[in-house]
């Protein structure tokens, strides 16, 4: 399915390098068969040239709010009716400054503030202007007004520095766009997702860990929200924010986590543990700061309590979806570990990946997923997180639905 074929999107480029990036956004817009008109700031037109743009959107460029040559005498007016979604790609830190405090001093601003089509943003900037304290507040008030942030994404900028900031690419920043048209697959359903890692307490300072950033759960909570579901994150220690719109429990180890689990779940339709629990914990944390002694040190582990598993097994389960995390490859015998714990623990789905491998899993953002259930297995290739989770929750809609669950029983029923 195509949802942006014959949608009308008014494409905002602003001052920055990643400008370039809108020449093929523009191009790849038109091949999905969407009508493309595009307006620059004066700083971007310092960045790549109208006549670029121009030639592949088939369309003139507006930049000037008061423009003798336009064929509109209110241009600004006549574009925010005309589009279906206004995407600004890059979005500098100046427009998400203008846009938060509804300034209206160019075509773009003054469009925007027109505009009653939904507004998504894919900000480029250095990444102290996006850590800025006032770029974070303007994000703020701007989630809370609606407007839908793409990114940005992280890793190395234009400006020789390495951090969150980054332009997400075309295909991702498409892809962030169609959700704004997608049907609400998941419209009014209930789902937990569990996220991060856990600590297991050795003494009041120290703990038992893991690796897991919690960036796939977060990914998925909010690709869950954008598509209509009304979603719970039950997060292990992580520092990232919560999703906007989604209701967020912290929580730090395994048994808060089953406990925040048993306590919610009553409640939910599907549920999805991404979260990295503790196999085991110490069986008696000390009580107080372990000395060094040059002694060998034992620390006597015992198993945690399996949430998948617990949950999966509930009388009136919800559809339940687990994660693998695994050190061997999708020809090493990935699958097979997949399929078996699929079985073992009774669940519905298994979403397995590769761990250990550079690049991918653990603390990165890209992944690799050999998505499982009992009757077919997709192979969702290496890509963002992001990205993957997109992908991932039409399959888990589909067999949601398929399952016969999507008028399951109410929370009364679950008792
Ligand atoms: C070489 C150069 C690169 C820049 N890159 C960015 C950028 O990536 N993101 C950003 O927010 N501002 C960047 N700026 C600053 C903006 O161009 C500047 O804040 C400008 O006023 C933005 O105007 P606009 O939002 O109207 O396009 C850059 C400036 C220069 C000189």
């Amino acid at each position: 399915m195509n949802a942006l074929a014959h949608k009308r999107i008014l494409l905002g480029v602003t001052g920055g390098v990643a400008a370039y990036k809108s020449a093929e956004l523009v191009r790849r817009l038109r091949e999905h068969e969407a009508e493309v008109r595009v307006v620059m700031t004066r700083s971007a037109s310092l960045f790549i040239g109208p006549q670029t743009l121009e030639a592949l959107s088939g369309e003139r460029v507006y930049c000037e709010l008061f423009d003798p040559a336009s064929p509109s005498a209110m241009p600004h007016i006549d574009l925010a009716r005309w589009c279906d979604a206004v995407l600004i790609a890059p979005a500098s830190a100046h427009l998400l400054a203008k846009l938060a405090h509804g300034l209206a001093d160019d075509l773009l601003s003054t469009l925007c503030l027109a505009a009653t089509a939904p507004i998504v943003v894919a900000p480029a900037m250095n990444r102290e202007m996006w850590l800025a304290p006032s770029t974070q507040v303007n994000r703020a008030i701007l989630l809370e007004r609606g407007v839908r942030f793409l990114g940005p994404g992280e890793g190395e900028q234009a400006c020789g520095e390495t951090g969150p900031g980054r332009m997400l690419e075309v295909p991702e920043v498409l892809e962030g766009l169609a959700a704004v048209f997608e049907p609400a697959l998941l419209s009014g359903v209930r789902v937990l997702v569990t996220a991060g890692p856990t600590r297991e307490a050795i003494d009041p300072v120290r703990f038992l860990g893991n690796r897991s950033s919690g960036k796939m759960g977060y990914a998925l909570a909010e690709a869950m929200r954008e598509m209509g579901a009304s979603v719970l994150l039950i997060s292990g220690p992580v520092h990232l924010p919560a999703p906007r719109g989604v209701e967020r429990v912290m929580v730090e180890s395994a048994a808060d986590m089953a406990a925040a689990v048993t306590s919610r779940v009553v409640d939910c339709e599907i549920f999805v543990a991404t979260a990295a629990v503790a196999d085991y914990r110490c069986r008696a944390p000390a009580g107080h700061k372990i000395r060094r002694t040059g002694e060998l040190l034992t620390l006597e582990l015992e198993p945690t309590p399996d949430i998948l598993a617990t949950v999966a097994a509930r009388p009136a389960a919800p559809f339940t979806v687990g994660f693998a995390a695994e050190t061997e490859g999708i020809d090493g015998g990935l699958a097979d570990l997949a399929g078996r714990k699929l079985v073992a623990k009774g669940i519905d789905m298994i979403v397995a990946n590769h761990v250990g491998e550079p690049g991918q899993g653990f603390e990165s953002d890209d992944n690799e997923l050999l998505v499982s259930w009992h009757a077919g297995e997709r192979l969702l290739p290496r890509a963002p997180k992001t990205r993957l989770a997109r992908q991932l929750v039409p399959i888990i809609a589909e067999r949601f639905r398929a399952k016969g669950q999507a008028q399951g029983p109410g929370p009364t029923s679950r008792a």
